[in-house]
């Protein structure tokens, strides 16, 4: 028997998406394997794998993390949000529109991280500048479009939701 095959299967829960999960799964699993592969939830991409191009960016309790780093059984109890989760009612997410409205996307590897960024950064700073713009997103990569069209989705994007009144709820204290 391998060293991987002798790891423990651990029994964990989840709610991710509003949704209660119960998974079962070994103790190395990260968390961005056991949403894509126990879950099906294959929003979150992997680009890297080793926490440098945000692909893989989630909410866990509302704190922005990468979760090609991050095992899945430290994730046991917690609220996670992904891509998936943030289109409400029909309607998406005002980061979604605002990447769709001011082309802020080519491609699917490194969008759903760079909007699930931009929701954590709305919600903890509804208002952000350009420079806070830059600082929160240096974490997530793009490798085609340049950055130019993600800095003014965001910013479309919050001033939407300011023209709203509806800042997007919860809290995130930035990636680890
Ligand atoms: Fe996680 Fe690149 S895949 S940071
Ligand atoms: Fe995905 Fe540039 S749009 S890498």
């Amino acid at each position: 028997m391998s060293r991987v095959e002798a790891q423990p299967v651990l029994s964990i829960r989840l709610r991710v998406n509003g949704k209660d999960q119960a998974v079962r799964i070994p103790s190395y699993r990260t968390l961005l394997d056991c949403l894509r592969s126990d879950l099906g939830l294959t929003g979150s991409k992997e680009g890297c794998g080793v926490g440098v191009c945000g692909a893989c960016t989630v909410l866990v309790d509302g704190k922005m993390i990468s979760s090609c780093l991050y095992l899945a059984v430290m994730a046991d109890g917690a609220e996670i949000t992904t891509v998936e989760g943030l289109a409400a009612d029909g309607r998406l997410h005002p980061v979604q529109q605002a990447f769709v409205d001011h082309g802020g996307f080519q491609c699917g590897i490194c969008t759903p991280g760079q909007v699930v960024a931009a929701k954590a950064l709305l919600d903890a700073n509804p208002s952000p500048s350009e420079a806070d713009i830059k600082d929160w997103m240096m974490g997530n990569l793009c490798r085609c479009t340049g950055y130019y069209q993600i800095i003014e989705s965001i910013k479309h994007a919050a001033a939407t939701s300011a023209a709203a009144g509806k800042p997007a709820a919860g809290g995130a204290a930035g990636r680890p």
